[in-house]
Parts: C-alpha cells; structure tokens; sequence
C-alpha cells in the first residue's frame, strides 16, 4: 500500500475513496491525525496530513516517529510526501515542482531517531541518498504522463520554522547549495529510511525564498495561498498517475 503525506495546502485527498478512518497509538506517541485509507483509481493509498486535518501542528511539533511508524505498521510499503517550500534557485517560480534528490538538514530538536534505546547496540543508517532512486523515477513518470513539469532533482534545505527564513538565512542555504527550502523535509525522510520504507517527496514551490524576486522585501501570505491552492491541483493529477502505475 502506497501512503502519502500531505502537507500545507493539501490537508485532504479529493480524489481518494475514503474507506475508513483510524487512530493509531504508538511506542512514539499520537500521529497527527487519523489515518484515512481508501483508494485511488483500484489502488489502496494511506493518507495522513502531516500538520493534522486542521492545519494546527506547527513543523517543529510534528511528531515525525509516530506518523512513520503509524503508516508503516498500517500497511504502508512506500511514502510519498507532499510538500510545500520556498524556491531558492532563481528559475524555481511559484507553481513549480520539484521531486528533490538532495536533502541539507538545518533542524534541531526535533526526535530524529528510533534507535536511542541506550540498552541497545548503536546503529547509524546510510543516508548518502536520503530518497529511494525508483520511487523518485515512477513520480517522475506519473508527473510526465499527469501532463506535469516536474524538475527531476534539487537540493532540499530543512529549516526549523516555524517562522520563516532571513534574506541572509537564505544566501547561506544558496552557497551551500540549496535550491528549495521547506520545515518539514527532516527528521521525517531519515525516519522513513531507519524503517527501510522506501521515501520520495514532491515539493510545490510556493514562493520565492526570503529576500528574492517578489519576497525582495518580504513573503506575501495571501499569494502562497492562491498558489497552494492551484499546484495541489497538479499534485492530485501526479498522484492519480502513480497509483495506476503503482504496484506495490
Ligand atoms: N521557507 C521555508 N519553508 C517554506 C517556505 C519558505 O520560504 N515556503 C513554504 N515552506
């Protein structure tokens, strides 16, 4: 079974039959919300919204373990996520998607790990390529088929939030070679890998990073919302094409 994590702007699949609704409990606390399974076009997809159905967890208070090892005990074989961040390299407009190859971890305090069981043998994953080279490549087919651009590749940078970034704070993530900028991209791919779930993400460009083009001198909210509102549009589109080319 196929899950994807929605983020802002897509807190509901509209074209997923809902099945049935769950609440789950974990060893790692409460997910944040209840897992909604259902189908898309025959296929059984999971789906949970990353900052709760009312859009109240901020990023940094996401509880990432639960939501991974909820979806994974669930049933889930493989993660989509879905999720909205500002374009750092210049031809990275609003309305843009990226399927990112690349992650820079700027997070801190988040839980990021399920081993610290200190009784335990430490254990360190590989994480030289933090998503999976096939689930990347079957999105970026149903995104060609759905009849939608998506940059094959980027540099996603994670940054705590819950406020957005500095012109400055921006530049830094630019030299280091970041050329999208999200909150949620961290601890959640590694979670995902420390499961073994296989883990792509879809990232919505939304606006222009701190302190470029149009956010020159500061983000404008209501724009992210019209463009949020329209991208998700496409990544319903992208999803439909996945499932009918999912089998998992
Ligand atoms: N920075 C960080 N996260 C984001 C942004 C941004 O500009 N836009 C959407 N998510």
């Amino acid at each position: 079974m196929l899950a994807i994590i929605g983020g802002s702007g897509l807190t509901q699949l509209a074209n997923l039959d809902v099945m049935r609704r769950e609440v789950v409990r974990t060893p790692f606390g409460e997910p944040s919300g209840a897992l909604t399974f259902g189908r898309v076009g025959g296929e059984a997809v999971v789906f949970l919204a990353r900052h709760g159905y009312g859009q109240t967890i901020p990023p940094h208070m996401v509880n990432y373990r639960a939501n991974i090892w909820a979806l994974q005990h669930a049933g889930a074989a493989k993660v989509i996520s879905v999720a909205s961040v500002g374009g750092i390299r210049a031809d990275l407009h609003p309305g843009a998607m990226v399927v990112p190859h690349q992650i820079i971890d700027y997070t801190w305090g988040r839980k990021a790990t399920y081993f610290e069981d200190t009784e335990r043998p430490v254990v360190h994953i590989d994480f030289t390529e933090p998503y999976d080279a096939r689930l990347r490549h079957t999105l970026l087919e149903s995104a060609k088929t759905a009849g939608v651009d998506a940059l094959d590749g980027g540099v996603y940078a994670a940054t705590q939030g819950p406020r957005l970034e500095t012109a400055a704070e921006i530049n830094r993530l630019e030299r280091d070679g970041a050329d999208i900028v999200g909150m949620t991209g961290m601890p959640e791919a590694a979670l995902a890998r420390e499961l073994k779930l296989p883990y792509a993400a879809i990232a919505v460009v939304a606006n222009h990073a701190a302190g470029r083009a149009d956010s020159a001198q500061a983000i404008h909210f209501t724009q992210i919302d019209a463009t949020l509102r329209q991208a998700m549009g496409q990544v319903r589109r992208v999803i439909d094409e996945l499932c009918r080319n999912s089998r998992p």
